[in-house]
């Protein structure tokens, strides 16, 4: 009986192997289809393709037209984007043709208040404790022990890309806190 069933198998083996590597190369195939979005999951995404940036959102979360906000806003405005890791992010206008390379971080040094511009005192003023900042973000009232966080900001191809800025900070001649 033994040996019968056995003289039945030999010729199965080949198949069986075969069934196998089958099994194997579909169960391998799942494995990777299921894998690929915890992976990605993993991968910072590059959107605006400089290393580590990202590309100005508007309130709503839209990709900032640098054409269109250049023609809504004056030179000396400070207007809010949503920068690095969605951080409210003030762009400097220059001009009507231009905005300035830095960008500077809207959360007080203090206790994290989001800072308004007042553009009439040409600086920056937190409601919450009196904190003041100069038009680059510089502190120069406390309670706030630090100046506004910078990150860098180039135009390409209509839109406003934000990379970290990892520098020395040119207003205060230091290393960057926040890098
Ligand atoms: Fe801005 Fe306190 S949070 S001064």
């Amino acid at each position: 009986m033994a040996q019968f069933s056995e003289s039945m198998d030999v010729p199965d083996m080949g198949r069986r192997q075969f069934m196998n590597l089958l099994t194997f190369g579909t169960v391998t195939g799942v494995a990777l289809g299921v894998l690929y979005p915890v992976v990605k999951y993993f991968i910072p995404p590059s959107s605006g393709g400089a290393g580590g940036g990202t590309t100005a959102k508007d309130e709503l979360g839209d990709t900032v037209s640098v054409s269109d906000f250049l023609g809504k806003h004056n030179a000396g405005d400070r207007v809010l984007v949503q920068g690095l890791k969605g951080d409210p992010t003030y762009i400097v206008v220059d001009g009507s043709e231009s905005i300035q390379d830095y960008g500077i971080n809207a959360i007080c040094t203090h206790l994290g208040c989001v800072v308004p511009w007042n553009i009439a005192e040409n600086k920056f003023k937190c409601p919450c404790h009196g904190s003041q900042y100069d038009a680059t973000g510089k502190v120069v009232r406390g309670p706030a022990p630090l100046s506004l966080a910078l990150s860098h900001v180039a135009v390409q191809d209509d839109q406003m890309v934000i990379t970290p800025w990892t520098e020395t900070d040119f207003r205060t001649e230091e290393e960057p806190w926040w890098a």
